[in-house]
């Protein structure tokens, strides 16, 4: 139960990266934002089995060598691996940063520097002595690490921490905070989080005291329960939870609609803002809770919400509990983390919104004398909500909001009255230097911009959106639609990527549609009107890049083209053709749209693929050559499935060491050193489940492949294909031996086929293969006999 939970997160979020090949030497990255080596004097932790000389093998071990008199500020350098202990940091007399290794440590995901354990409050005496992290220092920045309680759920004193943040002064940035029940205690004093994950089920963000500023946090439920317990307990405790420009939704779509809500009352003076922020679905329509039926602890709250969208807002659903509301201005930073926050040896601005740093330190005290509360907390609030205001007075009110309840009494209400009324007039402006409404924008965006958001876009006929001239580091963001005019040519691509460092992402709810209707005439790009071929180019893409959360459909021919790149990561990306898969007037019976390719990857290395859906027409995925990949948790639908090739005739015909895996998967990753993998996942309703082709009387070299942990479902030509005839005109029937494939592996292939399908089809040239293997490898349904030339003992029984 316990490791299966921690198996799960690891698979679903890359909280262990299953790195191929043994890590005795770590690898190098020189992205500008690469993190991989010590700071100088840095105490290092190093468990790997060729140890950083000097270094510690446990986290606690190097904790306990930093030197607790001194007041020059201290370093922990965390190198790759997972970590098995609690880990207390004491009170030190230094300022401490604590850094985990990492390719980029702008974001969590290239995290790999793990600490794991699992204590609940059935083990011990206290909350803060479950915690993973018991953070005790003041003064304290930990970058890029994970933190893990694995406990999991039971029913009475589960409380599980993953990070206890017991002083002022604690930033966390870039990190992954994973638990269950009680994640993150956020108790005291002044703490930022931000760029960071944060997972769990029941009140996983709690505390009584803290002000804790939330500024773009993934934050993600698991099972049913609320997001926040401030337990804030009387009008003169200072405590504000303010989660702000995050995003909240369930890990996976496993989670029901519903089973969340955003807070729940520990205390009764509870108090929490959420603004921004995008809900999904898993909110329910109340937003809160009462603490318990026995003690409600409803009566004097301010559970607020300011311009949050998305299915769980209240833009699409309600009512709202009556003892929240709505506000007509946004809480400022420095309303929470106070006037001088930018100069705090523990905030790292760079990891703030720039509209947190615009507000300008102007202050003034008309509004906060118009308050009738006496607590200090609040008194500092309304003035810092007043200067906002006065710095950002040209720009328009908030368009959203009027209803503010007022069921909530006393103090609260006089804040938020407060905080109403200094807002009638205007509030801060949102958003990022660059943002583009307009086509003709992007270029001057591109050239001078590195956070560019692309909103609404609609490319001209014959226009390309260009990104090929990013500069390092650049974040792309598209929101809402974004469309493309008519261009009646096969070389021409609708869209262009370039760059090293950069990230690619949207906002919820955002499409790209790539008008395949216009195009679609069942031949894709075999023939009839000319189409763009390849979508959405992306060329020399390096440095621990990332492209995510594009939600893509209707491209003409194929969609991803991806060569030339080295450390990129694709993830949860929703790639739908379904719209092609019916026929239109042009292509007869056949479908409409063809040759869709997903992914087409080439000359590329350390490319990861993972965490999305595809419905296409054709290869959900298709490696033609490039090094080190792993293709996971990926769920191919309607298509041609995953394919290795076709393989020669190219100007590279080496594909070597990939992994490709689908996401049924139980079982603990297996690591296969240095090869390529495609892992847990799944293929369905497609014509190949995993498929190797090379080309007929072509030259190359396949080595180090292993499919593993794929379910099939509905597969119509073969389960397993390893062919050595191919030609896109068809197949030879007759293999040549050019193409060398060595060292490949099925592991754990599983599932059905149709009755028109072959289960198994290995047809190798002479003397040409070697090495294939496969375990616990069952594909049945097929009634065409299976037929394997080789290995000599033939198909899997
Ligand atoms: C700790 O730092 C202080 C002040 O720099 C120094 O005097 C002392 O020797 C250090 N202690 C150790 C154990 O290195
Ligand atoms: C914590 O308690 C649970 C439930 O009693 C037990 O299964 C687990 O082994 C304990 N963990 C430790 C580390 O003692
Ligand atoms: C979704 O997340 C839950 C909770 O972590 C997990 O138990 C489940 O296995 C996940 N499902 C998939 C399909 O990833
Ligand atoms: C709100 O707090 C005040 C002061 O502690 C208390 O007198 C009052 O009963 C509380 N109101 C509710 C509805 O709980
Ligand atoms: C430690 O952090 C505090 C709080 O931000 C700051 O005032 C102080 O200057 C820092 N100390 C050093 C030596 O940098
Ligand atoms: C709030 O809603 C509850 C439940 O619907 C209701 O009983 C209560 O009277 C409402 N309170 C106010 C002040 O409107
Ligand atoms: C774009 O191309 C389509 C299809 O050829 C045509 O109908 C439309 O008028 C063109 N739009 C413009 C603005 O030229
Ligand atoms: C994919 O697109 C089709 C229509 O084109 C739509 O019906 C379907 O809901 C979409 N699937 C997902 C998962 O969004
Ligand atoms: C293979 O690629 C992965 C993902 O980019 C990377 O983490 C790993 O270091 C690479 N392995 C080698 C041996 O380069
Ligand atoms: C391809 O593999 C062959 C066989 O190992 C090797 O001789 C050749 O140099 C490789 N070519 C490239 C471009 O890596
Ligand atoms: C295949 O994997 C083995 C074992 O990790 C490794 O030694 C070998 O270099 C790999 N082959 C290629 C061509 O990368
Ligand atoms: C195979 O390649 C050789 C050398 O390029 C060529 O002469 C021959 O015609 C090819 N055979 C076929 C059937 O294409």
């Amino acid at each position: 139960m316990l490791s299966s939970i921690y198996l799960v997160f690891a698979a679903s979020l890359g909280v262990t990266q299953a790195l191929p090949g043994a890590p005795s030497t770590h690898k190098t990255c020189s992205d500008p934002w690469a993190r991989v080596s010590p700071a100088k004097g840095a105490v290092v932790v190093d468990n790997s089995a060729s140890p950083y000389p000097g270094s510690f093998s446990t986290v606690q071990a190097g904790v306990n060598a930093l030197n607790t008199t001194t007041t020059t500020p201290q370093n922990l350098f965390v190198f790759p691996g997972t970590y098995v202990e609690q880990v207390y940091i004491p009170r030190l007399a230094s300022n401490l940063t604590v850094q985990g290794y990492t390719c980029n440590s702008k974001g969590y995901e290239h995290n790999e520097a793990t600490i794991t354990y699992n204590l609940a409050l059935i083990n011990t005496t206290s909350d803060d002595k479950t915690a993973t992290l018991r953070q005790w220092n003041p003064n304290t920045k930990v970058y890029n690490m994970n933190i893990v309680n694995t406990f999991g759920h039971i029913p009475k004193n589960g409380q599980n921490l993953a990070v206890s943040a017991e002083t002022t002064g604690q930033g966390y940035y870039g990190c992954q905070l994973i638990g269950y029940q009680d994640t993150l205690l956020a108790e005291t004093g002044s703490q930022l989080y931000a760029k960071s994950l944060i997972v769990g089920a029941v009140d996983f963000i709690f505390g009584q005291t803290a002000l804790a500023w939330f500024e773009s946090i993934d934050i993600r439920t698991i099972a049913t329960g609320c997001i926040t317990a401030s337990g804030r307990s009387s009008a003169t405790n200072p405590s504000w939870y303010v989660i702000s420009r995050s995003s909240v939704s369930g890990i996976n779509d496993t989670i029901p609609a519903g089973t969340n809500n955003l807070g729940r009352p520990w205390g009764s003076f509870a108090r929490v803002v959420f603004q921004e922020t995008y809900l999904g679905n898993v909110i329910a329509a109340a937003g809160w809770k009462q603490w318990s039926t026995s003690t409600p602890n409803i009566g004097n709250v301010t559970f607020s919400e300011y311009n949050n969208y998305g299915p769980g807002s209240v833009l699409e659903e309600g009512p709202r509990a009556n003892f929240s509301e709505q506000l007509t201005a946004p809480i400022s930073i420095q309303s929470i983390l106070g006037e001088n926050f930018k100069n705090e040896w523990w905030i790292d601005t760079s990891y703030l919104d720039p509209s947190d740093l615009k507000v300008s330190k102007t202050h003034t005290t008309a509004v906060a004398s118009t308050s009738t509360s006496t607590s200090t907390a609040t008194v500092t609030a309304t003035t810092a909500v007043a200067s906002s205001t006065v710095a950002a007075s040209t720009t328009p009110a908030a368009a959203l909001t009027t209803t503010v309840s007022t069921s909530a009494p006393v103090a609260s209400s006089s804040s938020a009255a407060t905080l109403t009324t200094s807002s009638t007039t205007s509030s801060v402006t949102l958003g990022t230097p660059c943002v583009c409404t307009a086509y003709s924008q992007i270029s001057a965006a591109v050239a001078s911009c590195t956070n560019i958001v692309l909103s609404n876009i609609a490319a001209p006929n014959g226009s390309a959106i260009d990104l090929s001239g990013l500069q390092a580091g650049t974040t792309v963001t598209f929101d809402g639609l974004t469309t493309f005019g008519f261009t009646n040519s096969s070389s021409f691509n609708p869209m262009t990527v370039s760059g090293a460092g950069i990230t690619i992402t949207a906002n919820p709810g955002a499409v790209i549609d790539g008008n395949g209707q216009a195009y679609w005439d069942g031949l894709g790009s075999n023939g009839g009107v000319p189409k763009p071929d390849h979508f959405i180019v992306v060329k020399k893409v390096t440095g621990n890049s990332v492209i995510k959360n594009l939600n893509i459909q209707n491209w003409p021919v194929h969609l991803f083209t991806i060569s030339g790149c080295s450390d990129l990561v694709f993830q949860d990306l929703l790639l739908n053709n379904t719209a092609g898969n019916a026929p239109n007037s042009r292509s007869g019976s056949l479908a409409a749209a063809h040759n869709s390719d997903g992914f087409d990857v080439s000359s590329s290395s350390n490319i990861v693929i993972q965490r999305s859906v595809v419905y296409n027409q054709d290869d959900c995925v298709a490696i033609t050559s490039g090094n080190n990949m792993t293709v996971s948790n990926l769920e191919c639908h309607g298509g041609h499935g995953l394919s290795i090739g076709s393989v020669g005739l190219k100007s590279n015909n080496n594909v070597t060491n990939i992994l490709v895996s689908l996401p049924r998967n139980l079982c603990p990753q297996t690591k296969y050193g240095g090869e390529t993998e495609f892992t847990d996942s799944s293929v369905l309703d497609s014509s190949n489940g995993c498929r190797i082709k090379t080309n007929y009387n072509a030259t190359g070299f396949v080595a180090n492949i292993t499919y593993s942990n794929i379910a099939l479902q509905g597969i119509s030509t073969y389960g397993i294909d390893v062919q050595q005839d191919y030609l896109n005109g068809g197949p030879t029937g007759n293999p040549s031996n050019g193409v060398l494939i060595e060292n490949l592996l099925f592991q754990n292939v599983s599932g059905t086929a149709t009755s028109t399908a072959q289960d198994y089809y290995v047809l190798c040239g002479d003397g040409s293969c070697s090495d294939i293997t496969f375990t616990d490898v069952s594909i049945t349904g097929g009634s065409v006999a299976s037929s394997c030339n080789y290995p000599a003992s033939g198909c899997p029984a």
